[in-house]
């Protein structure tokens, strides 16, 4: 996995502090459902602690764009792991935000579009599917061992083990309004009710499927959003993960 190689296993260097080097292993988890804000935030405390950050939900993402573009039904689990099997979805750790890479190139705004919104939990929802990706993600964090990851199954499923595991929440109502901003803003038109349509459903399938569903990890601090900030949810993290006092 090319930007995996880049930079495995080299201590990193606090940007604050020069002559510091954090080397030990640190894995952060964030998980919860759609619109509470994970991947700005597990940006942040990535930023704050020095981190690598990996958003799951991309790959996920990476993985229906290719079913769509294979023609591929959403609800045929073996088809889409047979095709993951000659395609290729890792992360480019080069780039400023690490991004996903379908077959070496970067899908863009592709993966957020409509299409691949409206299937993506189905192709999610597979169990050999979810196995591949799965596989991916542990070998980042074999050569990045300080990284903050987040979806909907990293502190239960995929790393029960890490060192500080959270879990965001917030209302759907609240929950589409921010994908409404957020869509509005890229030029999108979008009506509240349909956003909230769409998370609701999507909360239903990621929350009742047999495999990873999006549960609260026991043991995962769980944070509620509806009344924060981003700069509030990224305080709380960082304070709770500098207690652990794995975070140098
Ligand atoms: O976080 P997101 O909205 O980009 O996630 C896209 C989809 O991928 C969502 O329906 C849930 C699924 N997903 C998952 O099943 N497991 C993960 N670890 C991350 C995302």
């Amino acid at each position: 996995m090319r930007a995996m190689a880049a930079s495995s296993n080299e201590p990193i260097e606090s940007m604050g502090e020069p002559n510091r080097v954090l080397s030990g292993r640190l894995i952060v988890t964030i998980d919860g459902p759609a619109g509470t804000g994970k991947s700005s935030v597990a940006r942040d405390v990535a930023k704050r602690l020095v981190l690598t950050v990996l958003d799951t939900g991309a790959m996920y993402r990476a993985a229906a764009l290719l079913t769509l573009r294979l023609g591929i039904t959403p609800t045929d689990g073996a088809g889409i792991a047979k095709a993951l099997g000659t395609h290729h979805i890792e992360m480019d750790f080069d780039a400023e935000t690490p991004n996903v890479l379908l077959d070496g190139s970067d899908p863009g705004e592709e993966i957020r579009g409509r299409e691949v919104e409206s299937i993506v939990s189905l192709v999610a929802a597979h169990p050999q599917v979810r196995n591949r990706l799965v596989a991916v993600q542990r070998a980042v964090a074999a050569s990045h061992s300080r990284l903050v990851t987040e979806g909907r199954d990293q502190g239960s499923v995929v790393f029960p083990d890490a060192d500080a595991r959270f879990y965001l929440n917030a209302s759907s109502q609240v929950r589409a309004n921010r994908r409404v901003k957020q869509l509005r803003k890229k030029g999108h038109e979008v009506d509240v009710e349909s956003v909230l349509e769409g998370i609701e459903a999507r909360d239903r399938l990621d929350a009742g499927r047999a495999d990873g569903p999006l549960i609260r990890p026991d043991g995962a601090i769980e944070i509620e959003t509806d009344q924060l900030q981003l700069s509030e949810v990224v305080d709380r993290i960082v304070e709770a993960v500098r207690k652990t006092g794995r975070d140098s």
